[in-house]
C-alpha cells in the first residue's frame, strides 16, 4: 500500500506533528508514504513530491510550518471573495487522478481548512480516495470542536498583550492589538481573555466606536490610564465593511488587515487619549505548536491512517467530545462555527468586565 499526504491552505504549528503521525502510524502496517509538496500543486503532472519515512520525521513534531510546503493559491482554489464555493476545473482534476494513478497511490490523505476540503470533496466526487484533516488556527469548523494551531496562536496572542500591557500602562496608552481571525473571533477571545484585554471586538458582535469610547474615559475616570484592545481582522465597520490590505483577483480571498490602525485612530479621535496600533500578523501562525497542538495533531495524523485501512474515504477527522472521531467530508464544509452572543465564554468575559463595544454593559 502507499498512500500520499499534502498540506494546503495557510500553514500552522502542528502541520509535521499530523505528517510525523500519519508516517508512522503508516510505516507500522508497512505502508509508504508519499508527501506532495506546496498544497495539491504537487499533483500536477509530472508530480512534485518526496518519500516519507519514519527517518525524515523523526523530530520534526517541535517544528513550525511544514516539511512539504503549503499554498493557498494556485490551481485547485475552491473558495472565491467572500469564501463562496467554486468548482476547480476538470482538466486540472484530471491531471491530478493521472498523477496519483502513475504513482499507485492507494489513499490520499489532505490536510487543510475549509477551502481545502471543499476542494478534497471535489476530488472524492471524482473517484479519488481521500480523508480530511482539519487545519485552521481561527478553529471556525463546526464539524470539530478544535484544531491543532489555534491554541499556539492563543499563546501569542496572550504573550504580546502581556508586553503591550507594560508599555501601554507606562504612556497612559490605548493600545490596539489586531489578531487574525476572518470570519470568527476565536482567536481574540481566548487570546483577549488570556492576556487581560479590557475590549475585545470580534466579526460576530457588531460594535460601536462611541461604546469603546465610553468604555475607554469610563476606565479612565476610574484611574485605569491605559486600555488594551484585542480587535480580529474580519472584525467589520460601523458601515459593515471589512478592511483590506488586499482585494482578491478573480480566484483567491482578500487579504485583510488595517482593522486595528482604524480602531486606534478613532479612539484617538473620540477620547483625546494617545493610541497606538499593533498588527500581530503571522507571528501567530509561526513558531513551535504548544504541547496540546502538538498531541491533537499528532492523533489526528493517527486517525487518518486508521480511516484509509478502514477504507472509510470522503471522511475528515474531527475532535467533539474529547474524542478523536470523524464525519463525512460533505457535512463538514461550508459550516463554520462563529462565536454566538451568548457564548459562555463571552458571557464570563462580560462578568469580569471586558467590553465587546456594544450597547450591553
Ligand atoms: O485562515 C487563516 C488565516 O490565518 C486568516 O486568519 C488570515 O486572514 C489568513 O489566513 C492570512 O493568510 P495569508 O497567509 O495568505 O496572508
Amino acid at each position: 500500500m502507499r498512500i500520499g499526504i499534502l498540506n494546503s491552505g495557510g500553514d500552522c504549528p502542528g502541520l509535521n506533528a499530523v505528517i510525523h503521525g500519519v508516517v508512522s502510524a503508516a510505516s507500522k502496517l508497512g505502508w509508504e508514504v508519499v508527501g506532495f509538496r506546496d498544497g495539491f500543486e504537487g499533483l500536477l503532472p509530472p508530480g512534485d513530491y518526496t518519500l516519507l519515512d519514519p527517518s525524515r520525521t523523526i523530530g520534526i513534531m517541535k517544528l513550525g510550518g511544514t516539511i512539504l510546503g503549503t499554498t493557498n493559491k494556485g490551481h485547485f482554489v475552491a473558495k472565491v471573495g467572500d469564501g463562496k464555493a467554486t468548482t476547480v476545473p476538470a482538466d486540472v482534476l484530471e491531471k491530478a487522478k493521472a498523477t496519483l494513478r502513475h504513482l499507485e497511490i492507494g489513499a490520499l490523505i489532505i490536510v487543510g481548512g475549509d477551502g481545502s476540503m471543499t476542494t478534497a470533496l471535489q476530488l472524492f466526487q471524482e473517484g479519488i480516495p481521500v480523508i480530511g484533516v482539519p487545519k485552521t488556527i481561527d478553529n471556525d469548523l463546526a464539524a470539530t470542536a478544535m484544531t491543532f494551531g489555534f491554541m499556539s496562536a492563543v499563546a501569542a496572542v496572550v504573550d504580546a498583550l502581556d508586553r503591550l500591557h507594560t508599555t501601554a500602562e507606562s504612556h497612559k496608552r490605548v493600545m490596539v492589538l489586531e489578531v487574525m481571525g476572518r470570519h470568527a473571533g476565536w482567536i481574540a477571545l481566548y487570546g483577549g481573555i488570556g492576556g487581560g484585554a479590557d475590549i475585545i471586538l470580534l466579526p460576530e458582535i457588531p460594535f460601536s466606536m462611541r461604546r469603546v469610547a465610553d468604555v475607554i474615559n469610563r476606565r479612565d475616570a476610574q484611574g485605569h490610564h491605559s486600555t488594551l484592545v484585542v480587535v480580529a481582522e474580519g472584525a467589520h465597520l460601523e458601515t459593515g465593511e471589512t478592511v483590506t490590505r488586499e482585494k482578491a483577483g478573480p480566484k483567491g480571498e482578500d487579504r485583510l488587515g488595517g482593522i486595528g490602525e482604524r480602531v486606534a485612530r478613532m479612539a484617538q479621535e473620540l477620547t483625546g487619549k494617545e493610541a497606538r496600533e499593533c498588527t500581530l500578523g503571522h507571528l501567530q501562525r509561526g513558531g513551535p505548536p504548544t504541547s496540546l497542538d502538538r498531541i491533537l495533531a499528532l492523533r489526528f495524523g493517527v486517525k487518518a491512517v486508521q480511516l484509509v485501512q478502514e477504507g472509510r474515504f470522503g471522511r475528515m477527522v474531527s475532535y467533539l467530545q474529547y474524542k478523536v472521531g470523524d464525519v463525512a467530508i460533505e457535512e463538514a464544509v461550508s459550516k463554520l462555527r462563529l462565536v454566538e452572543k451568548d457564548n459562555d465564554l463571552v458571557q464570563s468575559a462580560r462578568s469580569v468586565g471586558i467590553s465587546f463595544g456594544d450597547e450591553i454593559d
